[in-house]
């Protein structure tokens, strides 16, 4: 096995990215730069499994780079590219169609989440999407991936995927297993308005979440509408069980702020909930504001973003390039 630590992860280019992708996610790939070598991929070819007009794509991919930038991702030290600028992912995609199993496929929960109750009219992308995200990862046989909780069943795919290729072709150990790196308390950031839906691009109300490029003033307004408790804070988790908001609010808060739940609670304990509010508010501004802004600025400057995309682009085709040799030597591909 590739004794090399290498982490991969990927974020769709489908609008504003959010407070549940930077604290689930985009945080993590920041601190991951330090510990090994990071390839962050725009990925839009994941992106085009569900309708998206061409321009605003374009637009989206821009936008997601500039947001890598701004939270604090570097091109000198991250491999930062788009998708389907590196076609072996589509062709490993392929290959590994031909080895994941239908029944895997059916059990994926977010496939029926987004499909709806009319799965017929799904596309059929739509469908076999863990094998794209599965061929994401093992292109470049990325020993970590870090995401949100919502990916973990993902990834679980990914490395039976890696698994049955390894078995099938006789080579023990050619794909490592991937590890999920999933935070701890923020793995799953809850929606403002309803504490049991995750925080998400797609929810059509905007103060269901805190964007990045929100500003000073569209944070204060989002989090004193947030829905919340009318009972005091309590001093102890067990009786937020049932207050999802409540505690989604504490979380976000205890990330931010740099401070345990635990001591969180003990600053917080029967105070009322206008309070942390004020407090959140603070942090936030303090938090995304400036994202917000750079972003802003980075995208006034295309040219360099398409850049960053460029370089990015070949120095993973290398990586990639190398691999599927391997990978089509493997499976008997001439
Ligand atoms: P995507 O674009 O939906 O989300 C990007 C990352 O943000 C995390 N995330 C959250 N974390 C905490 N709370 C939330 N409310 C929240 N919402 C989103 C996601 O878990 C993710 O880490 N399939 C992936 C993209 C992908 C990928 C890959 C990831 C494609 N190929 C290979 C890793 C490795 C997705 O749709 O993420």
């Amino acid at each position: 096995m590739s004794k090399k630590k290498l982490a991969f992860s990927g974020v769709q280019p489908t609008g504003n990215l959010h407070l549940g992708n930077y604290l689930g996610a985009l945080k993590n790939f920041v601190s991951l730069q330090k510990e090994m070598e990071c390839i962050y991929c725009v990925v839009d070819l994941h992106a085009i499994t569900v309708f998206q007009k061409p321009e605003e794509l374009r637009n989206n991919v821009l936008e997601t780079v500039a947001s890598f930038l701004a939270t604090g991702l570097d091109s000198e030290k991250s491999i930062i590219f788009n998708q389907s600028a590196v076609s072996g992912h589509a062709e490993l995609a392929w290959i590994l169609n031909c080895v994941s199993r239908m029944g895997w496929l059916n059990r994926m929960t977010q496939f029926k989440d987004k499909a709806g109750a009319d799965k017929e009219k799904a596309s059929v992308g739509l469908y076999i999407y863990p094998n794209l995200m599965a061929a994401d990862i093992l292109l470049y046989k990325a020993t970590h991936v870090p995401v949100g909780a919502d990916q973990k069943q993902h990834l679980e795919l990914s490395r039976d995927i890696a698994q049955k290729f390894n078995n099938d072709f006789n080579c023990k150990n050619f794909f490592p297993l991937p590890e999920a790196l999933i935070p701890k308390n923020v793995s799953r950031i809850m929606s403002l308005r309803d504490g049991t839906k995750k925080m998400s691009k797609s929810e059509e109300s905007d103060y269901s979440r805190i964007n990045l490029k929100d500003t000073a003033d569209e944070i204060n307004k989002k989090i004193k509408k947030a829905k919340s408790d009318s009972e005091q804070i309590p001093d102890n988790l067990k009786s937020l069980e049932k207050k999802p908001e409540a505690l989604n609010l504490l979380n976000i808060y205890s990330e931010i702020s740099r401070n345990s739940l635990d001591k969180v609670l003990i600053e917080m304990s029967g105070k009322e909930y206008s309070y942390l509010k004020t407090k959140l508010a603070e942090v936030l501004v303090e938090t995304i504001a400036p994202v917000g802004k750079e972003i802003k600025k980075l995208l006034g400057d295309r040219s360099h973003l398409e850049q960053i995309l460029k370089k990015g682009k070949q120095k993973a085709n290398i990586i990639a390039e190398e691999n599927l040799k391997n990978i089509r030597e493997k499976v008997g591909l001439i």
